[in-house]
C-alpha cells in the first residue's frame, strides 16, 4: 500500500490512516470516522489520531523516525492484549517515510501483512523472521545503534544501587556511555558519560562521586547534581570559554517497578507509556525492595544479539532443548501476550514431582517470596521489555538480563540477580537450586544460538515459516524492521 503523505496535512495523512486501519482491521468501509486524538495521544505527535469503529476505539500514534525527517505513525487498539505492526512506505517529494501500523487484536494470535510490510487487505498472513543479513551485516548493526539502541529505553541498574546522594553507576545504551546518579536533592538523572572538552569518560563501574564530578584527564569538575560545569584548572589560558554551555549532556531516565532505564532520545515516548500494565503486574514481586543477591556479571556469547532476543521470546523449543524445564513446566499451559513494547510470558509448573533430585527438590522447597500469594509459587513469568531487557518473575528470586550487541556476532550479556533482603536456609537453598537449573538452561541456549548464528550464513538459506508459538518472534522482527527504516525493508 502506497498511501500519499503531505507533511501537516493532517487531512490526507487520516484518509491514509483510515484506509490502512480499514483494511487491516478487515472493516467492509475503511473510510473510518478519524479525529484528533486528545493530549496524551498528541503529546506524541501532533497528528495523532484517534478512530473509532464499530464501537471499537483505535488510536493512532505518530512519532518521528530518525535524523532524515522520516515519520513513524502507529496505530493501536487499546488496552487489548495482541498487537500486530505493520510497516509501509509513504512516499511524498521524492522523501521515503516509513509507516509503522500497530493492529491489535482480541487474542495473542497475530493477523497478517502482504509482503515486506505492505497492508494488502484483511488476508491472514504468516508472521515473518528476520533474514539472515539481519543477523550478519554492519551496516545493519550500525542501523540498530542508531535507531534502536539510541532510542528505546535501556536497563541500566536497580534503585537499591543508588541508595543514596552521591552514588552513581555506569551503564550503556548500545555503544553509549550513560552515567546515572543520584544528585543532592535526592533526585536520580542521567548523563552522557562524557567530558566536555576533550571527551574522556568520565566515570567507571560504580560508586559515590561526592558533589562533584572530576575528570581525571585535565581536572575539568561538574556538578554532581544537575551537571553544570563548575571548575576549569587555569581557565584563563582559553581564548573562548563559556561554562554555561559546557554542563554534562543530560540522558533520560525512568524506573519501572525499581529498576531504572536511561533513553538517549529527549523525543522518545516516557517508559511508563511504553509498557502500559506491566508496572502493575511487577508490583507484587516488589522489586524495588529486593536486593542483589548474586550477579553473574557480564558475560557474552558468540551470536548476534537479536538471535539471543528470539531465543528467549518462543518456548517452542523448550520440548526439545531444555529437558529440566520439561520436567518443571506444565509445557501446555505455557502461553504469552504481546503488547506495544512489552511482551509477557507464563510458564506454569507442574503439581507433579520432578525425576530429577535436585529440581525435585527446588519444588519441595521453594515458597512464594514477600508480596506473592500461593498462586505465585507455582509459576515462572517472564516479561520482556522491547527491544533488550528480561525481567524473569521466579517465586523465590527477580533476575534481569540484558542483551547488548558487542559486535555483529557477539552478544554481551548483563545480569542482575535480586532476591529479599533478609533469606532463610530454604529461600537460599531454593535460589541456589533455581540457579543452578537455570544455568544449565542458559548453557543449552547459548549453544543452540551458536547454532543458529552459524548455519544463517548458508548461501540461499532463507527463514522457514514461523509457528504459532513463535508469534513473538515475528512480533519482535516486525519491531526491528520498523525500527531500522530503509535498512529494514
Ligand atoms: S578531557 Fe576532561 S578535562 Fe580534558
Ligand atoms: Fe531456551
Amino acid at each position: 500500500m502506497i498511501v500519499d503523505y503531505v507533511q501537516g496535512d493532517a487531512r490526507l495523512v487520516r484518509l491514509a490512516l483510515g484506509s490502512a486501519l480499514g483494511q487491516l482491521a478487515g472493516l467492509a468501509d475503511p473510510a473510518l470516522p478519524i479525529a484528533p486524538a486528545p493530549a496524551q495521544h498528541q503529546a506524541l505527535h501532533p497528528l495523532a489520531l484517534l478512530a473509532h469503529s464499530a464501537g471499537r476505539r483505535l488510536a493512532a500514534g505518530a512519532q518521528r523516525s530518525d535524523r532524515a525527517g522520516e515519520l513513524v505513525l502507529g496505530l493501536r487498539r487499546e488496552r487489548q492484549p495482541g498487537v500486530f505492526f505493520v510497516g509501509t512506505v509513504v512516499r511524498h517529494a521524492g522523501v521515503r517515510y516509513h509507516v509503522m501500523m500497530h493492529l491489535t487484536t482480541k487474542s495473542a494470535s497475530v493477523r497478517g501483512s502482504g509482503e515486506n510490510g505492505h497492508a494488502e487487505g484483511a488476508a491472514p498472513a504468516a508472521p515473518r523472521a528476520l533474514s539472515p543479513r539481519f543477523y550478519l551485516s554492519a551496516e545493519v548493526l550500525q542501523r540498530e545503534l542508531e535507531t534502536v539502541f539510541s532510542r528505546t529505553w535501556q536497563y541500566a541498574g536497580h534503585v537499591g544501587d543508588l541508595p543514596d546522594a552521591g552514588r552513581y553507576l555506569t551503564a550503556t545504551a548500545g555503544d553509549q556511555p550513560v552515567l546515572v546518579l543520584r544528585g543532592d536533592d535526592g533526585e536520580i538523572r542521567a548523563f552522557r558519560n562524557v567530558c566536555r572538552h576533550r571527551g574522556s569518560q568520565l566515570l567507571t563501574g560504580s560508586g559515590r562521586c561526592k558533589k562533584a564530578i572530576r575528570c581525571r584527564y585535565h581536572g575539568w569538575t561538574y556538578n554532581a547534581t544537575d551537571g553544570r560545569l563548575l571548575g576549569v584548572p587555569e581557565h584563563r589560558g582559553y581564548a573562548e570559554l563559556d561554562k554555561s554551555k559546557l554542563g554534562l549532556m543530560p540522558a533520560r531516565v525512568e524506573t519501572l517497578a525499581g529498576l531504572l532505564f536511561v533513553n538517549l532520545d529527549p523525543d522518545a515516548p516516557s517508559l511508563a507509556s511504553q509498557t502500559g500494565d506491566l508496572a502493575e503486574r511487577l508490583e507484587r514481586y516488589r522489586l524495588s525492595e529486593l536486593v542483589r543477591f548474586s550477579d553473574f556479571g557480564e558475560t557474552s556469547q558468540p551470536a548476534n544479539w537479536k538471535l539471543v532476543a528470539e531465543n528467549y521470546l518462543e518456548g517452542y523449543h523448550v520440548p526439545i532443548a531444555h529437558p529440566s524445564l520439561m520436567r518443571l513446566y506444565d509445557y501446555k499451559r505455557y502461553g504469552f501476550e504481546l503488547h506495544d513494547g512489552w511482551a509477557w510470558f507464563e510458564a506454569p509448573l507442574r503439581d507433579s514431582p520432578s525425576g530429577n533430585r535436585l529440581e525435585r527438590l527446588y519444588q519441595r522447597v521453594v515458597r512464594p517470596m514477600p508480596g506473592l500469594g500461593p498462586e505465585d509459587r507455582n509459576v515462572w513469568r517472564y516479561a520482556f521489555v522491547y527491544p533488550n531487557t528480561t525481567i524473569d518473575l521466579h517465586p523465590d528470586q527477580v533476575t534481569v538480563w540484558q542483551m547488548v550487541p558487542a559486535g555483529v556476532e557477539v552478544t554481551k550479556d548483563i545480569w542482575g540477580c535480586f532476591g529479599p533482603e533478609r533469606r532463610g536456609p530454604l529461600t537460599r537453598l531454593a535460589q541456589r537450586l533455581n540457579t543452578h537449573v537455570n544455568s544449565g538452561v542458559l548453557d543449552e541456549d547459548i549453544d543452540l544460538v551458536a547454532a543458529v548464528q552459524r548455519g544463517i550464513k548458508t548461501h540461499g538459506y532463507e527463514p522457514g515459516p514461523l509457528a504459532a508459538k513463535e508469534g513473538a518472534v515475528g512480533w519482535f522482527a516486525d519491531r526491528i524492521r520498523a525500527d531500522l527504516g530503509e535498512v529494514g525493508t
